[in-house]
């Protein structure tokens, strides 16, 4: 008893030590990833602010399939150069992705080191020359579920669950975010915002790529590969929190979950919770679970 408990002291420490020596200096890179439609300007308070907080590799990430038509793929490819860029180059990552630019980072991690217990070895051999990525933070994610990855004949085509919002172009292969008019951009996703500021971000939206939309995901990287915090917005009218419930609830879904009195694009209605989010799960000890 005494001596399994002195131990787990030992242990304690041990991995305290290492943590620590993980952690510090330097903070992670930080890959952001806009949603359907969105810009990587969208982060740009989020980006400002950790970088007064000493983060120095703030990589918003523009989606290809935004503003062109082509298939998930090149999203996904966009994210991962940036992504190996930082992890050959010995730093570690953090993935922000909001609403389907969450899909779009779960795709690119599949096969990527990470801080799960399977890889902590690694970490005890003192394996530093690659970076490791950290965890993914789901802001209002809209992604893929257990049950369409497992059995991709059961997924449904995007015309039948997409929110009422979208409008679709088939001859085009163009998706645009105005098909709603009791619910404008204005209100779907920035509806806690100042008029002029959200008059501001609808004018600056663009078409998606139905292709990338409508594509069927290939990997799930929330049922215990990667350290995956979905945050709920709790006025999100594009993925209200009923429906982001949905998505924690899967048997097998490994979410740590934090809400947030927000909207459906958190980092211009409340940068500085999302901001605070982002450093609190940027260091691997916030997933320690002993
Ligand atoms: C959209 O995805 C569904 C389900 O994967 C597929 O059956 C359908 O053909 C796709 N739609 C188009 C127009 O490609």
């Amino acid at each position: 008893m005494q001596f399994s408990l002195l131990i787990s002291v030992v242990v304690d420490a041990f991995l305290d030590m290492l943590l620590v020596a993980e952690a510090y200096p330097n903070n992670p890179a930080i890959i952001m990833v806009p949603g359907a439609f969105h810009s990587p300007q969208v982060f740009y308070k989020v980006k400002r602010q950790l970088s007064q907080v000493n983060y120095k590799f703030l990589d918003p990430v523009a989606l290809p399939s935004v503003g062109h038509v082509v298939g998930r793929q090149s999203d996904i490819d966009a994210v991962k150069s940036v992504l190996y860029q930082h992890l050959n180059a010995g730093r570690d990552v953090v993935l922000v992705g909001n609403s389907y630019g969450c899909t779009v980072i779960g795709e690119a991690v599949e096969g990527a080191p990470g801080y799960s217990d399977s890889s902590s070895s690694a970490l005890v051999a003192g394996a530093k020359a690659r970076g490791r990525i950290i965890s993914l933070i789901y802001l209002s994610g809209y992604i893929p579920t257990i049950q369409e990855v497992n059995h991709p004949e059961t997924k449904l085509d995007i015309h039948s669950v997409s929110p009422a919002l979208f409008k679709y172009n088939d001859d085009t292969g163009e998706v645009t975010s105005d098909g709603d008019k009791d619910l404008p951009p204005q209100k779907a996703f920035y509806n806690l915002l100042p008029p002029k500021e959200a008059d501001y971000w609808t004018s600056k939206l663009s078409f998606s790529s139905f292709d990338a939309l409508n594509a069927t995901a290939t990997y799930i990287p929330y049922a215990g590969d990667f350290e995956v915090v979905y945050v709920v917005g709790k006025q999100d009218n594009s993925v209200p929190p009923a429906w982001a419930q949905t998505f924690i609830d899967q048997p097998g879904a490994k979410f740590i979950v934090e809400h947030l009195d927000a909207d459906h694009v958190p980092m211009l209605s409340k940068p500085e919770e999302v901001t605070d989010l982002i450093v609190k799960y940027s260091k691997p000890s916030a997933f320690v679970r002993i």
